[in-house]
């Protein structure tokens, strides 16, 4: 078996916006939202009592008119919760492109859904994705990956949840992250050697839009695909934090061209404009432009 990591085909992932499923008025807003993915969540924003509510909003919500142009992702509560097997078959029923697991501590757990969906015959295209955000999770987010490489697994992609971790590690809210990067690089790091996604974490203070460019900056910077979110003001700057901006697309464009020039046949490396380039930022840029395309389709499909 190959070593390297295999090819990840890419999504736009840079806005994932979590939105309480008891929470009709919010549900129904997403239709008109500008952001790549819509995780309605039935565990930590819904109250234990109103867990079946939270559920039956949903079944209303993926009877009515279809979402655009948006990956649509249930979060679900705890397996071995006792919501746990409502909200599984809440899944099998509504067929959202993912489930989010909460709480993913090791491989066992990615095994555990991945035999429940096979058994149940989920479609395919049902993927999973995990969220980071225990001890646990952390110190195993390499194991946790490696099983998306095990036959049947489907995962996808991997959240990072700071509120429970900071909860769980006495770690302190504190601008610029210092204390919590070493554990979001171990994240990134983990995703890219099995071909995942991450996604960093929210950031709660919705009204301060200062603090969350920086910390969306700080996620781009770290390799993070996008940022969950858990406000619609929120999503604009993680469009564009994590969007590749006009002049990074006119870049790789010149990278591409610069490649596609008879005279650079059989080069690995070129001269462009006094900077060496190689082959390596040549996928990089047919990347990057591939993901602006998807940018400009998905803005005239909504
Ligand atoms: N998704 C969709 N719409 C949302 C939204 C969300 N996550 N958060 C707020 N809105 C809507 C509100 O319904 C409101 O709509 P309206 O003007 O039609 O009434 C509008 O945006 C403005 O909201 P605002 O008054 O600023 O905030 P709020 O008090 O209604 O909600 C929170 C604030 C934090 C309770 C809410 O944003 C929220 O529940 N966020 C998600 C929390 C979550 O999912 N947590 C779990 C993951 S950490
Ligand atoms: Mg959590």
């Amino acid at each position: 078996m190959s070593r390297s990591a295999p090819p990840r085909s890419i999504r736009l992932r840079r806005s994932v916006l979590s939105v309480p499923a008891v929470n009709r008025r919010a549900l129904e807003k997403t239709h008109k939202l500008d952001c790549d993915a819509i995780i309605f969540d039935l565990e930590d924003s819904v109250a234990v009592e109103r867990k079946t509510e939270a559920r039956d909003n949903l079944k209303a919500f993926f009877s009515g008119p279809a979402l655009t142009a948006k990956e649509r992702i249930i979060r679900v509560n705890a397996l071995s919760s006792s919501f746990g097997n409502a909200d599984l078959d809440l899944v099998l029923e509504l067929e959202p492109d993912a489930i989010l697991l909460p709480k993913v501590d090791e491989p066992q757990d990615i095994m555990a859904i991945s035999d429940r969906l096979a058994d149940a015959d989920a479609p395919e295209n049902l993927r999973i994705w995990a969220m980071i955000e225990t001890p646990r999770g952390i110190l195993n987010a390499a194991a946790i990956a490696e099983a998306g490489r095990t036959a049947g697994s489907r995962l996808d992609c991997f959240v990072v949840g700071l509120n429970d971790l900071r909860k769980e590690t006495g770690v302190l809210p504190q601008p610029g992250r210092t204390y919590l990067v070493p554990w979001l690089m171990q994240v990134v790091l983990a995703v890219r050697a099995y071909g995942l996604d991450a996604i960093d974490s929210v950031f709660n203070d919705f009204k301060d839009m200062g603090s969350l460019e920086s910390e969306c900056s700080q996620g781009r910077a770290m390799g993070f695909d996008g940022k969950m979110l858990i406000h619609p003001n929120q999503i604009e700057c993680a469009n564009y934090c994590f969007g590749p901006n006009g002049e990074a697309i006119t870049e790789a464009e010149a990278i591409i061209a610069a490649f596609a020039d008879p005279a650079s046949e059989g080069l690995n490396v070129v001269n462009l404009g006094g900077r060496m380039v190689e082959r390596l930022h040549l996928v990089q840029a047919q990347g990057l432009v591939h993901k602006a395309r998807l940018i400009a389709e998905r803005k005239t499909t909504r």
